[in-house]
């Protein structure tokens, strides 16, 4: 059976959103659409949804669900998020519209079908090639980049990425270790983190090796690369009142995100809505682990000046 995923804080995101009947709602990280099913239903009918995902698995299982919703208009590109800007005023304007989205949603990082395919080698829970690429066509597998770079490298990323404080032994154990035996599989990354941090020093609620497969997903997928001018880009394709919604689950993410907005809110054509970040309730993090490190942030768009 394939994976599903659950969706984070879909209430709060909704809610923030006010999406209304024949707007335009974009959702820049599909997924398996289970916020973006509801974002096209709201919009119905006369609306326009444009959805992204840098997968195409997921992009096709998401077609199949917003397949059923009737009287939107519905435009989906296999492409990266950072091309959100161009291509929703591409697609709004071949739709006969104004060139702005009413609505817009990051909901990033990885979504479960992605963490629990074995073959991918995301997961420390399941074995597998350690591969961890979105995009298997393009660039090398995690194997690859783990049995090549420097301690000191692969120390930065476990630390920028991961925020894990055992980055340095980590890095010294999987360099030693490759010297007789490099890494094939997730197992292999697991091993050589359970090797590095002591058992009594472990934190008991998170596996060991959870910030070291973080990070070197995020940095192999170059996931926060220009994060912060992409968002500042993408809230200029906000209509007036149009609100950008970003689901975030790592610190760096965070801080991209929070800097982004208090640029665009100082410029006095945005409002902040969040200076802190919204977090899931204790009752969702019971139900669904995964939303754990969770952080919403909102910004509206108050004006569309001349020269913006
Ligand atoms: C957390 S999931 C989204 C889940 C979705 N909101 C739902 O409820 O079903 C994030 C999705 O964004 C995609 N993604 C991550 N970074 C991306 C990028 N830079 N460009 C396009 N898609 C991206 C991933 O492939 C994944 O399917």
């Amino acid at each position: 059976m394939e994976a599903t995923h659950v969706s984070v804080m879909k209430d709060e995101v909704l809610a923030a959103m006010m999406i209304k009947t024949g707007s335009v709602a974009v959702d820049g990280t599909l997924g398996l659409a289970g916020h973006g099913s509801e974002m096209a239903k709201q919009a119905a009918p006369g609306g326009l949804f444009i959805g992204f995902d840098w997968d195409q698995q997921m992009l096709n299982r998401a077609k199949e669900k917003l397949a059923d919703i009737s009287d939107v208009e519905v435009k989906l590109f296999h492409a990266d998020y950072r091309e959100l800007p161009e291509k929703v005023r591409e697609a709004c304007t071949e739709a006969g519209r104004p060139p702005y989205a009413d609505a817009i949603l990051l909901d990033l990082g990885l979504n479960n079908a992605q963490i629990e395919d074995a073959e991918r080698g995301i997961s420390f829970r399941n074995e597998g090639p350690l591969d961890m690429r979105m995009d298997r066509s393009q660039g090398e597998p995690a194997s690859a980049l783990l049995n090549r770079i420097g301690p000191a490298e692969l120390e930065q990323i476990l630390w920028d990425f991961g925020d894990e404080r055992w980055a340095r032994r980590i890095a010294k154990v999987v360099v030693e270790r490759r010297k007789s035996q490099p890494l094939k599989t997730t197992a292999d990354l697991v091993d050589c983190v359970m090797a590095a941090i002591p058992a009594a020093k472990r934190d008991q609620r998170l596996h060991p090796a959870t910030r070291t497969f973080q990070a070197i997903r995020i940095y192999l997928n170059g996931e926060l690369d220009g994060l912060e001018e992409c968002l500042i880009e993408i809230g200029q394709v906000l209509s007036e009142e149009g609100v950008l919604v970003v689901l975030s689950y790592h610190s760096g993410e965070d801080r991209a995100v929070k800097q982004a907005f208090k640029y665009l809110a100082d410029t006095d054509d945005f409002e902040n809505v969040t200076r802190k970040p919204i977090l899931p309730s204790e009752a969702e993090i019971a139900a669904n682990g995964k939303a754990r490190s969770a952080k919403m942030r909102v910004l509206k768009r108050k004006r569309i000046s001349e020269n913006s």
